[in-house]
């Protein structure tokens, strides 16, 4: 039998954290051969504590034959020891009137804790996926902040919006999600990305033909991707939880598994491909073989593209100027 490996998960009494675990657990993200601990972290409120004991009460009678032990901390000093994958997804949510440079710094604040912590007691191979938001802009504080960790190791979630934007390609073209590929989305996880499917086939055809409808990718795709997670917050009154979970699930199983040779999409330091700035946390093409990402190269960029993968490019810039002096 496979040694356990330990997966911390930050925020785990919250929303996502509720469709999150128990997919964990269940053998969904790391293979259903291979034994989880989890490592769970709350705010050491009490009320937050006590819903997280609840959480694990509840895990605790699903029986899962995968896990092999779960704790609860409050610290991420003791959640993150000798770690093997850390799923940050507890951040500070924007309350009323707050501003966002208010909201990149309580979360600035955050994330160079918990970034410090993984460089103090994770495993050498951590490796981290940031769920909390802003997502590209926190992943890359965390990274900032753990000079000792390989930073390739640090990512941000872009899969949901990947997955968005398949179902929108599924319906708009009646084929099957599952036959799609070669689809990206450049840039933030925000408004500003740029979901791209100019590359994207479905049994080897073009998609782009397929549809054959720039208004329809400029005034409805585009903006039906972009702004869905505000859609969703309209209809149920609350924020994406079991969609993100699962995009959670997908990016680092994936990760850990490898993609046969698909494309996905992940956000991560850039190399300086495509002309993005090294070290900037952007949405990338990549597929995934041996635990390791490797980003799609030689894909044209037109105009219209290079507009739109700049645009996204400057408000991350701006996200990550404005917590320089944090770091
Ligand atoms: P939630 O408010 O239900 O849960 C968040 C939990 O995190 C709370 O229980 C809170 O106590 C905890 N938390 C806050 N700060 C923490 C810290 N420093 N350490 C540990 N735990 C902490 O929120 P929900 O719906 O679960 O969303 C979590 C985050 O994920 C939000 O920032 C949300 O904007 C983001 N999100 C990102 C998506 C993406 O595609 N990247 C998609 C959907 C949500």
């Amino acid at each position: 039998a496979k040694a356990p490996l330990r997966v911390a998960v930050t925020g785990a009494a919250g929303q996502i954290g509720y469709s999150l675990l128990f997919r964990i657990a269940n053998g969904d993200m790391l293979g259903k051969d291979q034994p989880v601990i989890l490592q769970l972290l709350e705010i050491p409120d009490e009320r937050a504590q006590k819903a997280l004991t609840g959480v694990m009460m509840e895990i605790d009678d699903c029986a899962f034959p995968l896990l092999a032990g779960m704790t609860a901390h409050s610290d991420p000093m003791t959640a993150f020891k000798d770690i093997d994958y850390a799923v940050l997804v507890g951040a500070r949510p924007r309350g009323p009137g707050m501003e966002r440079k208010d909201l990149l710094s309580a979360n600035a604040q955050i994330f160079t804790a918990q970034g410090k912590a993984l460089n103090a007691v994770a495993k050498r191979t951590v490796k981290t996926l940031v769920v909390g938001n802003p997502a590209n802009t926190n992943a890359y504080i965390a990274m900032k902040s753990a000079p000792d960790l390989p930073a390739k190791n640090f990512t941000a979630m872009l899969r949901l919006d990947h997955n968005r934007a398949l179902s929108q390609l599924a319906a708009k073209t009646g084929k099957a999600v599952a036959d799609i590929e070669k689809l990206v989305v450049w840039g933030n996880h925000s408004p500003t990305m740029y979901p791209d499917y100019r590359f994207a086939t479905i049994g080897g055809q073009s998609v782009k033909s397929m549809i054959n409808d720039e208004e329809w990718n400029k005034n409805t795709f585009l903006p039906t991707v972009g702004k869905r997670g505000a859609a969703i917050i309209d209809a149920r009154g609350l924020s994406s939880a079991a969609s993100a979970a699962n995009a959670a699930i997908d990016h680092i199983h994936d990760w850990h598994c490898g993609t046969n040779g698909k494309w996905v999409t992940m956000g991560i330091p850039s190399d300086g491909s495509y002309d993005i700035p090294k070290e900037v946390m952007y949405g990338f093409p990549v597929t995934c073989e041996n635990g390791e990402y490797k980003i799609v190269q030689g894909l044209e960029i037109d105009a219209f593209s290079r507009e739109r993968m700049n645009f996204t490019l400057n408000e991350l810039t701006e996200e990550q100027d404005g917590v320089k002096h944090l770091l």
